[in-house]
């Protein structure tokens, strides 16, 4: 008797590590790519890294494949599967005047480079401070979450390196029906491009975010303020804020010209900065 098929195995992922090197030289002379079949977090090897580091903190970007340890913001794990998800780290060193802002600036980048031309109103939307969020009327907070981005900073020497950390979901359905219920729904890339791939979506963000990034750098976060607007997902609704001191509901009123997001309560405008700050769609009524 035959023996049963075994179930064919996913073709090997392929990068472009070399096209990707050249196309960030121009933006990051000297950036090197370094694609690994798994690691714990990118983001925890290049702080490792840069911690060990003399003064080289020549610019890094670093995939992973499969992450066994991946963290989100505020102490959360972060879950992804090989070819399932996209999981990589951009390391630099970066000295803006201000840092308000930069996590909004990193994740416009990206939702632009995802989602170039929308027709009509983006489907990819911003949550503050850090989310990629796929809009969908169905869903009842207005979307589900799509991608998020873990920013941290390690003093070397005089300078400061800063690791951006992006996980964004591919797959248009969750990684196992096993895993853990998940706080904000789950959508990924291929809801809006069924043949996109984890390498195509690197290659069409890597670029574009290095160039945020030097932007950033030199003009810090007004000048992209009010292309994030029409992609704000909180604009006008009622949030529940919680984790910078006492708990604060009110609604929504988009972000200034530093990053912070305002939140109109009790007759006054609140600016909210903080790292910490987790912030909910909270049920109307
Ligand atoms: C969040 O939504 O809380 C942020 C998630 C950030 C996940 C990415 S995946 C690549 C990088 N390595 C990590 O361990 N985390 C970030």
């Amino acid at each position: 008797m035959d023996a049963p098929a075994r179930p064919l195995a996913p073709p090997p992922l392929r990068w472009g590590a070399e096209s990707l090197w050249e196309a960030l030289q121009p933006v990051l002379p000297g950036c090197s790519v370094e694609v690994v079949a798994e690691c714990d977090s990118t983001n925890t090897r290049l702080l490792e890294r840069a911690r060990h580091a003399d003064a080289d903190l020549s610019p890094c970007l670093l995939v992973a494949e499969q992450q066994t340890a991946g963290r989100g913001r505020l102490g959360r794990a972060w879950l992804s599967a090989p070819g399932r998800s996209l999981t990589f780290s951009l390391g630099l060193p970066l000295a803006p005047e201000h840092w308000g802002g930069l996590s909004l600036a990193v994740g416009l980048a990206l939702a632009e480079a995802l989602e170039p031309r929308p027709a009509a109103a983006p489907r990819l939307a911003l949550k503050w401070p850090n989310d990629l969020w796929l809009r969908d009327s169905a869903a009842a907070a207005g979307g589900r979450k799509l991608g998020g981005i873990l920013i941290e900073t390690v003093a070397v020497g005089r300078q400061r390196l800063v690791v951006v950390g992006v996980g964004l979901n591919i797959a248009a359905t969750p990684p196992a029906a096993d895993t853990p219920a998940l706080n904000h729904g789950y959508a990924g890339l291929q809801a809006l491009q069924p043949a996109l791939s984890a390498p195509a979506a690197l290659a069409a963000v890597a670029v574009p975010l290095a160039q945020a990034l030097k932007r950033f750098e030199r003009e810090g976060f007004a000048p992209v303020q009010a292309a994030f607007v029409r992609r704000d997902l909180l604009a006008g609704q009622p949030v529940l804020v919680t984790g910078s001191g006492a708990p604060l509901e009110g609604q929504a009123d988009g972000v200034d010209g530093l990053g912070a997001l305002r939140v109109l309560a009790g007759g006054q405008c609140h600016r909210i900065v903080s790292g910490e700050a987790s912030v909910r769609l909270a049920p109307r009524g």
